[in-house]
């Protein structure tokens, strides 16, 4: 089992609120079937947090997640698949916090985290960049 400092912890965000635009409007929704399967794919181990959140402002695009470590970039998530996509928010999010750069790295990030990736968010303390390209 690995543990973590609370500083460097890893978190997956998934959203149990969404559906998908042909899902009946009742619950429990899939968001919920998903984040459920990410919580079976996380196993026994605790080096990533699960939480439920209630929307992620990505509604027409859902299923939607997000992941986030202190100091480091938070990335959204949409078009996931509850069947599909429990073990590849963790395969992210372990991939994630093996990141010394504050970035998910690309190489080795699931497809469904390459071509679902929505936003980027950069940390709180992010200084900006420059605005001439390089
Ligand atoms: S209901 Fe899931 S992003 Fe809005």
């Amino acid at each position: 089992m690995t543990t973590k400092s609370a500083a460097d912890r890893t978190t997956v965000l998934v959203c149990i609120t969404c559906r998908t635009p042909t899902d009946p409007d009742d619950t429990p929704r899939k968001g919920l079937a998903l984040a459920d399967a990410t919580r079976i794919a996380l196993g026994d181990e605790i080096d990533v947090d699960v939480k439920h959140v209630r929307c992620l402002g990505n509604c027409n695009r859902g299923l939607s997640a997000a992941i986030r470590r202190d100091n480091a970039w938070t990335y959204v998530f949409g078009h996931l698949d509850a069947t599909r996509d429990g073990p590849t928010l963790i395969a992210g999010a372990r991939l994630f916090a093996s990141s010394t750069d504050g970035l998910m790295p690309w190489r080795g990030r699931p497809d469904p985290l390459k071509k679902g990736l929505i936003a980027r968010v950069p940390p709180i303390d992010f200084d900006g960049e420059p605005a001439e390209l390089t």
